[in-house]
């Protein structure tokens, strides 16, 4: 879908996530979000916000699981997914901190493997994902999936992309401090969501953007397996769909 801005389309995707929560209240349910960093959703989370404070949106019945998490990442950097996470959206609404579910960037080498598996299995053990928020990477990355994951993978300990580390490096001041790893979710989690929306907004997104949605189903472009998933969307603004 196509919106002439990316306000009114973040909108839109804010009011999706708002009346599913509604509709798993109203059923007494969890509602399993998995949510994504980046600048992208940024707004989605700003209306939330609103709608939380405004019209009384209640998430005292979410549960969240975040994509990824740069690693070694202290929770405390202001680089950090969890200090993203806390100032755009969970200081502001009234979650339960215990439902909040973010990869730990500190978890030590040798606790990670199995840290990975446990953050799968959590996932598995609320039922999977009612709806994943994605962003997408100039490298085709989901979460921190770069390319060479498999369809199949699962939460693991990845190694970024040049390309993934140049583009984050302005927020770190440079290159060199940007995390080498990461903790990402895998394509195979994040294809078991029951309802996907990925976000891209800007020039820079609308070559990305067409390989993902028009090109080959491949590693070498880890958003393309969403053509594979019944229940995507792709909200674009007119800049990030100007190759399509
Ligand atoms: C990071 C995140 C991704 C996000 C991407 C794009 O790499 N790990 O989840 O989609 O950035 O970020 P932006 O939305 O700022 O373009």
């Amino acid at each position: 879908v196509v919106f002439s801005n990316s306000v009114e389309a973040s909108i839109c995707v804010a009011q999706e996530i708002a009346t599913l929560i509604k509709l798993k209240q109203a059923n007494n349910k969890p509602c399993i979000l998995g949510l994504a960093t980046g600048s992208s959703p940024i707004r989605v989370y700003e209306e939330l916000v609103r709608m939380h404070i405004e019209e009384g949106l209640s998430f005292s019945n979410v549960v969240t699981f975040n994509l990824d998490e740069y690693y070694p990442m202290d929770k405390n950097s202001i680089h950090s997914y969890f200090y993203f996470m806390h100032q755009h959206l969970f200081n502001h609404v009234n979650i339960n901190p215990n439902n909040i579910n973010i990869p730990s960037g500190s978890v030590s080498q040798k606790e990670l493997h199995q840290y990975c598996i446990d953050y799968e299995l959590k996932i598995k053990e609320y039922g999977g994902l009612d709806f994943q928020l994605l962003g997408i990477g100039r490298t085709g990355h989901i979460g921190f999936n770069e390319p060479g994951s498999h369809y199949n993978s699962g939460t693991r300990s990845i190694t970024l992309d040049h390309l993934t580390k140049i583009d984050a490096a302005p927020s770190f001041l440079g290159i060199n401090n940007v995390p080498k790893k990461a903790i990402t979710m895998g394509i195979g989690t994040v294809k078991s969501a029951k309802r996907i929306v990925l976000l891209a907004w800007g020039h820079n997104k609308s070559s990305i953007i067409k390989d993902t949605i028009e090109g080959e189903i491949t590693s070498e472009v880890p958003a393309s397996y969403l053509q594979k998933h019944s229940n995507t969307t792709f909200i674009l603004n007119e800049e990030a769909a100007q190759d399509l």
